[in-house]
Formats: structure tokens, sequence, C-alpha cells
């Protein structure tokens, strides 16, 4: 046990995987310890985060978007805001960073055995969902059916394409990959959807006529949920990315019977310390940092609208 819970451990970063480009690019860094010994015994859980430094700069809460069942690093996906993160998208494999963690709580993910599961990510907010679904594809017995809706804006802000792509190959998982319509100053373009990306019903998603087996659509994320109508009984919707998509996501999910308690995501509010002392990042007397940032629809709802 550290007598200074704020120092954190020296990471070396193995690799560098640029996911996209433009302003609010987004780098995955593959890390491990220094220490070996410290790496082996770095325990996490899908859902859990990790406060990365970077010396002289500053320090960052990110989410650990590898899985747990992948022992010998740890994966974060990085996207390009600020200070910190700018500064993190200039470094280089062989450069160090520093880690604490893990902090907060993390998926049911014992609770969820035997259920069927939708992820439901937008933009960076696959981050979070990714460490979820690897654990729960490389344990796939455990879970009844596993579907994955992802969304970004176009082709290149997709993330993790390889990986996903390669899902599109397997027969136990459903995938539903979706670009943005376009936007234009006046509203919303009726343009010819990207080619190869089926054009969904835009005035009523539901009636979607697409044929069997179709993986990449165009449209919008909550859309796609009603295109795909994942059937409640027995099943957990996980949700993250924009507010506005978590807004239209849980709505369209409500439309299609599930219930709050059958809802979860994970929130991202300003933190300091990442450990329940600073303050900064409470809703009431609920510490994201700590108490979170994995919550149910139902636990959201009990909280005051501060997040
Ligand atoms: C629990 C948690 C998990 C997160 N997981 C990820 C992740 O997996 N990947 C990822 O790329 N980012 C993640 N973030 C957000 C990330 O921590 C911030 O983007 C980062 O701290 C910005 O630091 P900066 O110094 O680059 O930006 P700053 O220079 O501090 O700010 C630049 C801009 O970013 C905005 N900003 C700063 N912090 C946040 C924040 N916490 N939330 C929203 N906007 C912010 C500021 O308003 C400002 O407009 C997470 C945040 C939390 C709290
Ligand atoms: S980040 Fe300091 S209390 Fe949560």
């Amino acid at each position: 046990m550290k007598s200074n819970p704020y120092m954190p451990e020296i990471a070396v970063i193995d690799d560098i995987r640029q996911e996209t480009v433009g302003p609010r690019a987004i780098k995955t860094f593959k890390v491990s310890f220094k220490d070996d010994r410290l790496q082996k015994g770095f325990a996490y859980k899908s859902g859990q985060t990790a406060m990365v430094s970077l010396f002289g700069k500053g320090e960052s809460m990110f989410c650990i978007t590898s899985s747990p069942t992948k022992k010998g690093y740890l994966e974060f996906s990085v996207m390009r805001m600020g200070k910190v993160t700018s500064a993190l998208h200039e470094l280089e494999e062989g450069d160090a960073i520093g880690v604490r963690g893990p902090y907060g709580n993390d998926f049911p993910l014992e609770q969820w055995k035997g259920k069927n599961l939708v992820f439901v990510g937008g933009g960076i907010g696959q981050a979070p969902l990714r460490s979820v679904y690897l654990n729960v594809l490389d344990n796939r017995d455990d879970y009844g059916d596993v579907s994955i809706i992802y969304g970004a804006r176009t082709s290149k802000d997709l993330s993790y394409k390889e990986e996903l792509f390669d899902f599109e190959k397997r027969p136990d998982v459903n995938l539903s990959l979706c670009l943005d319509w376009k936007f234009a100053k006046e509203g919303m373009l009726d343009e010819e959807a990207e080619e190869g990306w089926f054009k969904i019903d835009m005035k009523d998603p539901e009636k979607t006529k697409a044929p069997k087996g179709t993986t990449r659509f165009t449209g919008f994320v909550p859309q796609i949920v009603l295109v795909s109508k994942p059937k409640p009984k027995n099943t957990i919707a996980i949700t993250c990315g924009p507010p506005i998509m978590i807004k239209y996501v849980v709505e369209n999910l409500k439309k299609l019977g599930f219930s709050s308690d059958q809802i979860y995501t994970t929130l991202e509010m300003r933190m300091k310390c990442g450990i329940g002392k600073c303050g900064r990042c409470n809703i009431g007397s609920t510490y994201v940092c700590k108490d979170g940032p994995v919550f149910s629809l139902t636990e959201l709802e009990k909280l005051p609208n501060e997040y």
C-alpha cells in the first residue's frame, strides 16, 4: 500500500494506434508498467478508470479500454481535447507516463451472466464499452446474445475499425455500425448514404427493411436502436456517448420496453483527485469518481439533475 495515493507508477508506451484524425483525433495507447511485478499485480475490472499523468503537463482521467481478460498491458483511448491530451498525442512508443488507479466501480458482469447484452456507443463513448464487450467475448458462453451498435460522424471517425470489421464476420455478435447523416448550415441534408452503408428510413426507422445481415448503416445511433429492435426480455443495455445521443438512445430503448434498471451508462464529470477527496465530481452526495462512474438509469434517476 502506498503512503501517497497521488503518486503514480511509471508505465511505458508499448504501442500507439491512430484511431481517428482531425482536431479531435483519437489515439489508443497500449502501456505496461515498468515494474513487472506491478504489472502482474494490477487488477482492474471493466468500467474502471485510471489517472494518466504526463510529467510537467498534468494528469487526466481515462477509462481503461482494454479488457482485464488480456494480461500484461493496459489500453487507453485518448481524444485530443486540451493541454494534457494534446501532450499525450505528441508522445512516441518507448516514452514514459504516470498511471495511478484503478478507480471507481465497474459494470456488474457477474450479475449479467446468462443475459443478452446490447452495447450502444458513439464517438469516444465507445472506449468504456470496449472493455466490457471484449471481456464478454472472452467469456462468450456466459452470456446470451451480444449486440453492438456503434456510430461516428464518418467512416474516418470510427475507432477500433479493424476489430469491429472482424466482428462483422462473427456469427455470435450482432453488429450495427452507423455513420451520421451529413449536416449543412440549413439543417439535415438528404444526401446519398456512403457507398456500401445502408440508408435507413429516417422518418420511420422501425420500418427500415435492411437486407438480412446488414452491419453498416447511415443514420443516427438512436435510430439504429429502433432498426435493430433489441428485445428487452432478459436483456441489459449499456450506452455511452455524447449526452444528446444518450438521451435519445434511452428514449428509444424505453419505447422498445426497456426499464430503467435494464439500462446502464458511465458518467464523465470533471475530476481532479479521482479518489473522493477533492469534491470536484460530486452529484449531491454521490462521488462519480468513487461511487461511479458506472450507474444504472434507476440510480441516476434518484440523483439531482446536475450531470
Ligand atoms: C471518468 C472519466 C473517464 C474518461 N474517459 C475518457 C476516455 O476514455 N477517453 C478520453 O479521451 N477522455 C476521457 N475522459 C475525459 C478526459 O479526462 C478529458 O478530456 C481530459 O481530462 C481533458 O484534459 P486536457 O488537459 O487535455 O483538457 P483541458 O485543457 O483541461 O480542457 C480542454 C477542453 O476539454 C474540456 N474538458 C476537460 N475535462 C473534461 C472532462 N472531464 N469532460 C469533458 N470535457 C472536459 C474542457 O472544458 C475544455 O473545453 C474521461 C473523463 C472522466 C471523468
Ligand atoms: S475527483 Fe476528487 S472527489 Fe471525485
